[in-house]
């Protein structure tokens, strides 16, 4: 066992969020000393219980806006041990943003100008950003490697992860201290094998997953299955989903990477994928499975601006890296549904 004081202090920015809370519990399980600034804009302080339950700690926690900069430096001031910083706190919806693409320009880039000012400022050296495979459009060849160029971005959202990027890379140059990893998402879903944490989009979900697991509770009465005349076996768009969990694991091990001094190069990036397409019929059929529940779905236009298929070459995560992705289809479905459950049952009881 580690003592108190040998632990490594990591910040988590957007730490009760979706994939920040599950990274909580990973970094906290494998030893860390975990620090969340988080707004609570899309999320809720159910998940610091959640992490407090699964792990036995509860993570010192600083409710602000990282656009606050005098905020952020007092935060900075005072946490002079920080060795890292893993970066989640950002929007993320997609349609959103093409509505409002000022309010994401300003809250995603000020956020990170302002975090890696701090970072440079008060001299810690190590930072792990949560990217998306939304930076390769539709790709002209796949499984999609981590060389695929850079596509214009499709919405608002989409460019700030393209600038993000290169605000990081222009800062590690200009500052040889600073190391960096960009973590490119594909499709995360499913939960916390406990049912403790998972994902809880306010309002109406524009995601997958929690529209299907939402639509199976009864809180919505059908989900719409965007296009079945694409190009692909079934006639629905195909992507790389991939359990929470594993992604999580992946943050862990990029934050290691970077403390052992393991990076090859100051900036450095991944895909965090399964390798393995699915069809949304076939999350569907999965769901159905692994819930014994009939969906209620119905087949309605394609959705504008969604990429036909996507699925991630693997190979440079697994191999340089170090991780690979574990859990199944039927693993991720089994346990989205396990959260929307449970977290709805603990809704009904608090009441
Ligand atoms: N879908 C439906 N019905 C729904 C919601 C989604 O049929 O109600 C379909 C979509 O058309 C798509 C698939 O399910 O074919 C997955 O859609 P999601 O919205 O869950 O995920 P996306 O792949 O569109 O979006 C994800 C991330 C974004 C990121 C994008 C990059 O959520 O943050 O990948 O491609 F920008």
């Amino acid at each position: 066992m580690k003592s108190t004081t040998q632990k490594k202090k990591i910040l988590v920015t957007g730490g009760t969020g979706y994939i920040g809370s599950h990274t909580c519990v990973e970094l906290i399980q494998s030893g860390y000393d975990v620090v969340i600034i988080d707004d609570q804009s899309n999320s809720t302080s159910a998940s610091l219980k959640g992490i407090e339950k699964i792990t036995g700690t509860r993570p010192e926690f600083h409710p602000f806006n990282l656009c606050e900069s005098s905020h952020l430096d007092s935060f900075f001031k005072s946490h002079q041990t920080l060795q890292g910083v893993i970066h989640f706190a950002a929007f993320k919806a997609v349609g959103e943003s093409v509505e409002k693409p000022l309010a994401y320009y300003r809250n995603n880039l000020i956020s990170l100008m302002n975090l890696l000012e701090m970072m440079t400022k008060y001299e810690v050296p190590h930072l792990v950003f949560s990217s998306s495979c939304t930076v390769y459009g539709q790709p002209d060849e796949l499984p999609v490697t981590e060389q695929a160029p850079i596509k214009k971005a499709a919405s608002p959202y989409g460019n700030t992860k393209q600038i993000c990027e290169e605000i990081i890379e222009d800062t590690l140059n200009a500052n040889p201290g600073l190391q960096g990893i960009s973590l490119r998402y594909f499709n995360p879903i499913g939960a916390h094998e406990s049912g403790l944490i998972g994902e809880l989009p306010a309002g109406t979900p524009n995601n997958l997953m929690p529209f299907i697991t939402q639509t199976a509770i009864g809180l919505r009465s059908s989900l719409k299955v965007f296009g079945n005349d694409y190009d692909t076996p079934d006639g629905t768009c195909i992507r790389d989903y991939i359990h929470v969990v594993d992604l999580a694991k992946a943050h862990v091990r990029a934050i290691e990477r970077l403390l052992e001094k393991q990076n090859k190069t100051e900036y450095e990036y991944f895909n965090l994928g399964t390798g393995k397409g699915s069809s949304v019929m076939e999350i569907i059929q999965s769901f159905e499975r692994t819930s014994g529940q009939k969906l209620n779905y119905e087949i309605v236009a394609r959705r504008s601006g969604d990429v036909v298929k996507i699925y991630a070459d693997t190979q440079y995560a697994n191999q340089e890296l170090g991780w690979k992705a574990h859990k199944g289809l039927d693993e991720m479905t089994e346990s989205a549904w396990n959260w929307e459950k449970k977290y709805r049952e603990r809704q009904s009881t608090s009441k």
